[in-house]
């Protein structure tokens, strides 16, 4: 077996260091922003911003100025040296620019290469990514102009974040609302992100089952799903189409993932068989419960003063059942929760179960396997066994996928 030691636990965020110039336009959303710079700043991220005439009637630049801690940009003929040749300058230092929030207007001057204030010639002369986050009233959005001039934005190289629907603050309902940051973040990270699993359908489990027993008890594990949602999130960033089917977590469902919510190791089984059928790879990262109670009791069970027995019923293995009715060209992957012996365990588990890697992790340690923000993995195929240093799990799920993409 050969170990990896060349690493230490990263927990960095993976935009620190990076330079964004943030170009405010003048929507009500434009003070959510503000929150934006906060968290950006938090992660060592340098932010410049640059304000539109109408995004200054919403927010003063005072605010984005104390907040990013740099001066803020508002005019194309400001005389000052640092500002003269602001519009070429800026995209320079700058590693993507993020327009946040973006009016309609804003977007028709972009969709047309307009260069008329300080913002759009920043934008026509920048060589690096710009995303774009619309907000606006529903009906505005809606508006063919609108949904044309996105349809430009995209085809001429920018990055939408489409916004969100809900209550807007012009008091109607719908589709415009400035996206959330979770999903902003995301796309922001997948822009630094090698995208080498676009084009692949990757099909995730993640955390636990649960057994039910009666109405108020189940059986269950200490799976607390952060390595199957960090598979997720990773994949989804290197540009895969990613479906996770989860059980019970306390833990957000990833952006630009579709995630399918289940309780019990039937349903888990029904939902990747079905998902399982065009995915290009799967990776069982659930720690599925291998029996259930073998009666469920409508009724709560009541304590009469004798001791009880459950008696249990095998469920059915998925991975195994996949295993077993190949398709060529799936990629196959599966876990193994193991306490000793783990190269081992992990190669059995590679014959019985007919798959193309194993990943071990090892569950007795406190820094490892369950519950933690860390893990340290054995990587067991056909062609030996890889230990991998302790990593974050997001950095682990980044190795995972370099592995994967050697097979
Ligand atoms: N697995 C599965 N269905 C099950 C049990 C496990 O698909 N009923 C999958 C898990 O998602 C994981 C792999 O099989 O990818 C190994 O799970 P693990 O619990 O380590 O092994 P088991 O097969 O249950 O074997 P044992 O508990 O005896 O070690």
């Amino acid at each position: 077996m050969s170990a990896d030691k060349g690493h230490s636990v990263s927990t960095t965020s993976p935009l620190r260091g990076k330079n964004v110039l943030l170009g405010v336009t003048g929507s009500i959303a434009a003070f959510k922003v503000a929150g934006w710079i906060h968290a950006l700043t938090a992660q060592s991220v340098g932010v410049t911003v640059m304000m539109t005439g109408a995004a200054e009637r919403f927010v003063s630049s005072l605010t984005f100025g104390a907040l990013s801690g740099n001066t803020v940009y508002r005019d194309m003929f400001d005389e000052e040296p640092e500002k003269l040749m602001a519009h070429i300058t800026l995209s320079r230092e700058a590693d993507v620019i993020l327009i946040a929030p973006a009016t309609a207007h804003t977007m028709a001057r972009l969709a047309h290469g307009m260069a008329d204030d300080l913002l759009s010639t920043v934008v026509l002369a920048a060589k690096i990514p710009v995303v774009i986050c619309p907000a606006m009233n529903t009906n505005m959005l809606s508006h063919p102009a609108t949904r044309q001039n996105l349809e430009r934005l995209q085809g001429l190289g920018y990055q939408v974040v489409p916004p969100d629907s809900g209550n807007l603050a012009c008091g109607e309902e719908g589709a415009g609302r400035l996206p959330e940051w979770e999903g902003v973040y995301e796309k922001l990270v997948s822009l630094f992100c090698p995208q080498d699993l676009v084009g692949k359908k990757i099909l995730i489990t993640a955390g636990p089952t649960r057994e039910p027993l009666d109405p108020v008890r189940f059986l269950s594990n200490r799976s607390s799903g952060k390595m199957g949602h960090a598979l997720a999130r990773t994949a989804a960033r290197r540009g895969a189409e990613v479906v996770l089917i989860s059980g019970p977590v306390a833990l957000a469902a990833p952006c630009f993932v579709t995630t399918l919510q289940v309780t019990t190791a039937l349903e888990m089984r029904e939902h990747v068989l079905q998902q399982s059928r065009d995915a290009d790879i799967i990776v069982k990262a659930a720690a599925v419960a291998d029996f259930r109670p073998k009666n469920y009791q409508k009724q709560k069970i009541k304590k009469n003063g004798e001791n009880r027995q459950i008696a249990l019923k095998e469920n059915p293995d998925i991975l195994a059942e996949l295993g077993k009715n190949r398709r060529a060209g799936c990629v196959l992957v599966g876990f193994a929760a193991e306490s000793r012996n783990h190269e081992k365990e992990g190669r059995n588990k590679l014959k019985r179960k007919n798959v193309d890697l194993i990943v071990v992790n090892d569950i007795l340690s406190p820094t490892t396997g369950f519950d933690v923000e860390t893990n340290q993995v054995t990587l067991v195929d056909k062609s030996g066994s890889l230990q991998l240093p302790l990593l974050s799990k997001v950095d682990t799920a980044n190795r995972i996928w370099d592995h994967i993409l050697t097979l």
